[in-house]
């Protein structure tokens, strides 16, 4: 059974912030509870999170894209401002540090860009960027800042016209080979792995964390709920990200 602690339980900070401290590659892995302390919902959590409220088939599909991309462009321009509003927190700016202490590779599930915001770099985006247009025509990209002001409606690709569409992974859709490839590379020589606000659902990403636990390197979860992997982590810390990240850098 692994360590396993509430805020209060210092203890296992304490333990955790030593591996984090002694790791020679330290691999870091972040799903939408770091940003849920920025306002920003969660997928998952029973009666705030996005699906809990809406269809992924409706809004996350490349189908539902081709059949009302107005709809879905929409809902993306919304968290746009979602996430314009929150901003950085505590939890991404503990992990920017976190990784200008120790060789660290920093992989997230998370499309709000805000780790980058919060200075973060490289940061392997496994689900895309929200920020980010793609042409499906030309396959042109175009990365916009972090504004509250987005476009409403799908944009034209400058180039060639064809309408642009969220540089996002929708359900069905491959993950970028470049991420999952610094993964899988970091995974070879992590000797220790720090998961961070993700249920451990969504595959291919929960795969990283499935071989994190099979290998030798020490992983440590935090969240603040039970994920499947929890029982077969070394260090629990059932916290929220914003408060036990900064807690760990102390
Ligand atoms: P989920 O919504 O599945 O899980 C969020 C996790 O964050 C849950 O386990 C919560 O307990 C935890 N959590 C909530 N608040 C927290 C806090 N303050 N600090 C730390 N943890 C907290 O989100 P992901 O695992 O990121 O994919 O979801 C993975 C993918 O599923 C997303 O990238 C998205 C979604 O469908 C696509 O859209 C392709």
């Amino acid at each position: 059974m692994p360590a396993e602690c509430t805020p209060s339980n210092s203890e296992c900070i304490a333990q955790a912030a030593r591996w984090l401290a002694e790791a020679d590659h330290l691999l870091i892995l972040t799903g939408a509870g770091l940003s849920a302390e920025s306002g920003i919902p969660t997928f998952r959590d029973a009666q705030t999170g996005f699906w809990a409220r809406f269809s992924p088939q409706d809004l996350a599909t490349p189908e539902a894209f081709a059949d009302n991309p107005e709809r879905v462009w929409n809902w993306y321009h919304w968290r746009r401002t979602l996430i314009a509003r929150g901003g950085v927190n505590a939890g991404h700016r503990a992990i920017a540090e976190l990784a200008r202490r120790s060789p660290t590779t920093l992989v997230t599930q998370n499309v709000d860009g805000l780790h980058a915001a919060a200075g973060s770099n490289p940061v392997h985006e496994l689900h895309g960027n929200i920020w980010r247009e793609r042409c499906p025509g030309c396959g042109c990209v175009d990365l916009r800042p972090i504004a509250e002001s987005t476009d409403e409606e799908p944009p034209c690709c400058t180039a060639c016209g064809h309408m642009a569409r969220p540089d996002v992974v929708w359900f069905g859709e491959t993950l970028p080979g470049p991420a999952l490839e610094a993964a899988q590379q970091a995974l070879e020589r992590a000797d220790c792995v720090l998961v961070v606000g993700t249920s451990n659902r969504v595959y291919p990403a929960a795969a990283i964390v499935d071989a994190a636990v099979r290998s030798s390197a020490r992983v440590i979860e935090l969240n603040p709920a039970a994920t499947p992997v929890s029982s077969q982590v070394d260090c629990r810390i059932t916290a929220a990200a914003g408060t036990a990240l900064p807690a760990l850098l102390r």
